[in-house]
Formats: structure tokens, C-alpha cells, sequence
């Protein structure tokens, strides 16, 4: 099988190692509507179904990258240096490590906006910027495709923050993972809003990484999975083309509860959310009965992320006072990049 070194190496096959002074790039989170859940290769991190998510534009990670005169990395989170032994930092070296060339180390600087580890995707944004700054540091010039195919070692949901708006994340068959990468979606909807409900921002006491590996081993119901994705993802992508808010809504959410339904049939049990979590997918339900047009979806943490039409923002907001509302599609940079 296919070790990751032989996997990136494929990747790499026709660059070279020039070095640029740094590279410097910025990468948006993004929030699944239909969920990745489940790897079929561990080693390669190939996920067991297509998904497809929304990105959130500002909200995001801004990474430097140079080479060092030291003999390990040196990584700058948020302006403070980072303990080389915390969980992120090690995970962002061993990906630094089938990035390198021999006896190279970097120095890291990067700034993100997103809550950490709290099921907001951090890490899906913070691998697409260093994988984007890597490959400006280096003059690869690779495609985003190939760029999101390498930003799936760092984290699966990364390969998605290659863009903004709407990405497909594509399974693949291919036991290499050649077939397996993300591209834009392209379809854009001005008037969709994201909502972010932060409930609690501590960080998330089992990875995703581990949660998914239980799930996929243990989960009586994980084989019904793919379909239920499936079906998800038919309704959504049709939803999106039709502007069909409710389809899309309703698909979304529903896909992210079955996700958490299979969490919770793990053996042990995954619950990510808090008693704060289910009072609001209630005050949601009931706001929908009386009308209002809004849905939620839920990843590997308590928090919610609301799904509206901007037409209901003031009713929304007056529901959930502390949310932020983010504008998917606003600046003029997702219609520059990804649909022209
Ligand atoms: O990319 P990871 O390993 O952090 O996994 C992400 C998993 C979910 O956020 C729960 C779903 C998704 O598709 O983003």
C-alpha cells in the first residue's frame, strides 16, 4: 500500500525546490452542508464519501512561511510562539514533514480569526493557507486541485478551503487517492447567510480524527452512511442550482443530525453537544413552525451554525442576539476567484 511520502511525492512529481524569501497566503474555513464522516484510508486520509460545504470568507487563517536558521520548526499562532508539544503543533510539523526537503526547517507566523478545535473547522482553514504558502515559497505553481489534494494530509476538510463559496470534496475510488480532491461548486447565492452560534469555543475533548475512526469501527448504523450522504448531496446540489432555500435547508440539517446520530451509536458514545446545543436546535424548530426560515447544521462541537436568506437576518438575530452573520458570498474576491 501506498505509504503518505509515496502519495505526496506523486503530488510533487514535476515541481522542484526553489525557495521564494516566504510565502504568504490566506484561506477561508469552511462548514460542511453535506458531511465528510469516515476515512477509507487512514494513511492517505481518503474519505469514504463526497462532500460539499460553503466557505465563509473572512473567517479564516492568514499564514507567512519562511525557511529557518534553526533545526526545528518555530510556529507563530495568533502572535504568541506556540509549545511544539500541543496536539496542533505537532500535527502541523509531521505535516511540514512530507512537505520538506532534507534538513529544512521553517518558521511559521499564522493568524486565524476562527474559534479552535470547536467545531468550527479551524484546521480546515489553517492547512489550506500553509499548504497555499508552501507552494508559494517553493515556486511550485501547483494547481488547486493538487493543492487540495496535499491539504488533505494536514486535515480532510482542508482540501475544501482551497476556495471560496460553494466546494464539491470528491471521495474518488482510486487507492492512490489521485481521484480524491476538491473543486468549486459553481454556483453562488448573494442572498445566504451563515450564522455563528458560539456556545462554548473550549477546545473539543475527542479530534474529529479519532471520532470518525471510532464511528467507521464501531457504529452499527455507519454502513447506511454513504447513502444517506448521498441522497444529501443530490438534494443539496439541486437545491443550490434552483435557489430552493428550504430544500436546502432541511437537507442540510438533517444530514448533519444523522451524522450526530451515528456519533452518538458509537461505541463509546461521541456527543459533542451541550444542554446549550439542543436548547437551541429547539428554539430553531420552534421559530421554523412559526415560519421562519431558518436551519442549522452542527460538526464535531456544541456549536451551531445557522442557515438563512439575508431577508431574515433582523428575525434571525432577535432569536440568537450574540450570532455572527456571515456573508458567504459578499466580497468581490469569491466572484473574482471562483466563477469567472
Ligand atoms: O477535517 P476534519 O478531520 O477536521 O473533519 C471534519 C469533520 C466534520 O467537520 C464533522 C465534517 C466536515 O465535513 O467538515
Amino acid at each position: 500500500m501506498l505509504t503518505r511520502q509515496q502519495a505526496v511525492a506523486n503530488i510533487l512529481a514535476d515541481t522542484k525546490y526553489c525557495a521564494n524569501d516566504k510565502g504568504q497566503a490566506y484561506a477561508p474555513t469552511n462548514i460542511a452542508l453535506a458531511k465528510y464522516w469516515g476515512k477509507r484510508n487512514e494513511q492517505l486520509n481518503l474519505p469514504v464519501t463526497s462532500s460539499l460545504s460553503i466557505s465563509l470568507d473572512k473567517y479564516g487563517t492568514d499564514t507567512t512561511i519562511c525557511i529557518a536558521d534553526t533545526a526545528e520548526d518555530k510556529i507563530i499562532f495568533n502572535n504568541k510562539p506556540m509549545d511544539k508539544n500541543t496536539q496542533l503543533s505537532l500535527r502541523i510539523t509531521n505535516f511540514l514533514n512530507l512537505l520538506r526537503p532534507k534538513n529544512t526547517y521553517f518558521e511559521v507566523k499564522t493568524n486565524s480569526n476562527v474559534p479552535i478545535a470547536a467545531g468550527l473547522a479551524s484546521s480546515a482553514s489553517g492547512f489550506a493557507a500553509l499548504t497555499k504558502a508552501v507552494d508559494e515559497l517553493f515556486v511550485w505553481n501547483l494547481s488547486e486541485l493538487k493543492l487540495s489534494q496535499l491539504a488533505r494530509f494536514g486535515s480532510g476538510s482542508a482540501a475544501r478551503s482551497m476556495w471560496h463559496g460553494f466546494v464539491k470534496w470528491q471521495a474518488g475510488k482510486a487507492t492512490d487517492g489521485s481521484d480524491c480532491y476538491a473543486a468549486p461548486f459553481e454556483h453562488i447565492w448573494p442572498e445566504l447567510r451563515i450564522g455563528l452560534c458560539l456556545l462554548d469555543t473550549s477546545t473539543k475533548t475527542i479530534s474529529s480524527r479519532e471520532a470518525m475512526r471510532a464511528s467507521v469501527s464501531s457504529c452499527p448504523f455507519y454502513p447506511a452512511w454513504p447513502t444517506v450522504v448521498e441522497h444529501a448531496l443530490d438534494n443539496i446540489e439541486r437545491a443550490i442550482i434552483d435557489k430552493d432555500f428550504w430544500t436546502l435547508g432541511a437537507a442540510s440539517e438533517q444530514n448533519s443530525l444523522a451524522m450526530h446520530a451515528i456519533m452518538q451509536a458509537t461505541i463509546p458514545a461521541v456527543v459533542y453537544s451541550l444542554p446549550e446545543t439542543l436548547a437551541c436546535m429547539q428554539k430553531i424548530w420552534q421559530a421554523r413552525a412559526q415560519g421562519l426560515a431558518v436551519f442549522f447544521t452542527q460538526d464535531a462541537g456544541p456549536n451551531l451554525k445557522l442557515i438563512f436568506q439575508a431577508k431574515d437576518t433582523e428575525n434571525v438575530k432577535k432569536l440568537f442576539a450574540q450570532m455572527k452573520v456571515v456573508a458567504p458570498f459578499a466580497s468581490s474576491e469569491v466572484i473574482a476567484c471562483s466563477y469567472e
